[in-house]
């Protein structure tokens, strides 16, 4: 029986992704979107790719919980903004306490909100490297667009190469910022612009530090996003300075073995662009060395690989389905 599926903030990217990637999934039943700003509207109002994809389907203010007591287990999406869920938990478990369902709860949370918790039982959702966490996860704080990113490249080169010093650049779209229009969103103010922020600070690189720390492989390194033109997508560049001269082929050999069970990352011999992911749960990653410096170059789609697609991909582990179930159209549009 297939598996009913809240997702709360349904007026987010995040959500209109899920309830677009969640057509495909077939142990799952037809999203019901909760949203606070547009409940009565359609579904296909604020997200009008999805239009005739739920019939008739409206956003909704609350969800009854007792009314579904007979399933056996709820897969519940937050894709809230930042703090909000935090916020709201504690209402959420006593209403699922009260209505008999608190132990059938598969919570999987799209904010920052619970990346960095020790005490609530969320498990970190980078997929490649928590598989075995992730098997059977009632709480899953899924990762950071750039974290995912970044977690991907780095942790391969800590583990088994030790790097004596590392810096980060990554470029990403305006549907990074969310779906609030601001200073960096604006067309008119992001169009034709690239915009250095939170350079040093921003609060992706704590969740890569601890997944490093994990890994028993902490990193000297620096990281600076970038507020770019495009809609969808983050261009990450890494560099990489050893205290030897590395063989190409050793770097190559190393990504291709650490990601060989890994259906959406893969490395390329090409450099990889940025439409080569779009609209897919896929992160291509390839490089270059000369002499004692690697750089890499990682690519994904921060609504897909960086959100929803994860988000999805940490349901089939928490549930032990195969990890591409529902994601099986795994190469995105060529040219976008
Ligand atoms: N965008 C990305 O690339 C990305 C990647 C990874 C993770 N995330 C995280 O995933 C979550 C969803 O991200 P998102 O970018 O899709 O959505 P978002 O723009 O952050 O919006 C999320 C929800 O917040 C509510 N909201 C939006 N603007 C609001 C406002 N001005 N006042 C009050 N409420 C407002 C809406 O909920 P209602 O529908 O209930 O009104 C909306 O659906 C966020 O926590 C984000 O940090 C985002």
């Amino acid at each position: 029986m297939a598996d009913p599926v809240v997702i709360l903030g349904g007026s987010s990217f995040g959500a209109g992704e899920l309830a677009r990637l969640l057509t495909a999934h077939d142990g799952v039943e037809h999203p019901c979107l909760v949203s606070r700003s547009h409940a009565g509207s359609s579904v296909a109002s604020v997200h009008p790719h999805l239009e005739g994809a739920y019939p008739d389907d409206r956003f909704v203010s609350r969800i009854d919980w007792s009314g579904l007591r007979g399933s056996s287990r709820i897969i519940v999406f937050s894709a809230m903004r930042a703090g909000e869920l935090a916020g709201l938990l504690g209402e959420f478990e006593a209403a699922w306490a009260e209505a008999g369902v608190d132990n059938r709860i598969l919570l999987i949370d799209l904010s920052a909100d619970f990346r960095l918790d020790e005490g609530r039982g969320f498990v970190y959702g980078l997929s490649e490297w928590m598989r075995e966490p992730l098997a059977g996860a009632t709480r899953i704080a899924n990762p950071g667009c750039f974290a995912t990113a970044l977690a991907l490249g780095l942790v391969p080169l800590a583990r088994e190469l030790q790097p004596r010093d590392v810096s980060a650049i990554a470029l990403t779209g305006s549907t990074g910022a969310g779906v609030t229009p601001g200073p960096r969103t604006h067309h008119p103010l992001r169009a034709h612009n690239c915009v250095p922020y939170l350079p040093f600070e921003h609060r992706h690189i704590g969740e890569v530090n601890r997944l490093l720390a994990r890994e028993g492989s902490p990193l000297d390194w620096s990281f600076i996003p970038y507020a770019a033109p495009w809609v969808r997508g983050i261009s990450l560049t890494i560099e990489a300075r050893f205290d030897e001269a590395l063989d190409p082929e050793q770097v190559a050999a190393l990504f291709r073995t650490s990601y060989a069970e890994s259906q959406f990352v893969r490395w390329t011999e090409t450099l990889p662009e940025l439409t080569w992911v779009v609209g897919s749960n896929r992160c291509l990653i390839g490089g270059r060395c000369r002499e004692r410096r690697v750089a890499l170059f990682v690519v994904l789609d921060n609504l897909v690989k960086g959100m929803a697609g994860q988000a999805i991909q940490n349901l089939n582990l928490a549930s032990g389905w195969p990890e591409d179930r529902g994601l099986r159209q795994w190469i995105g549009p060529y040219p976008v």
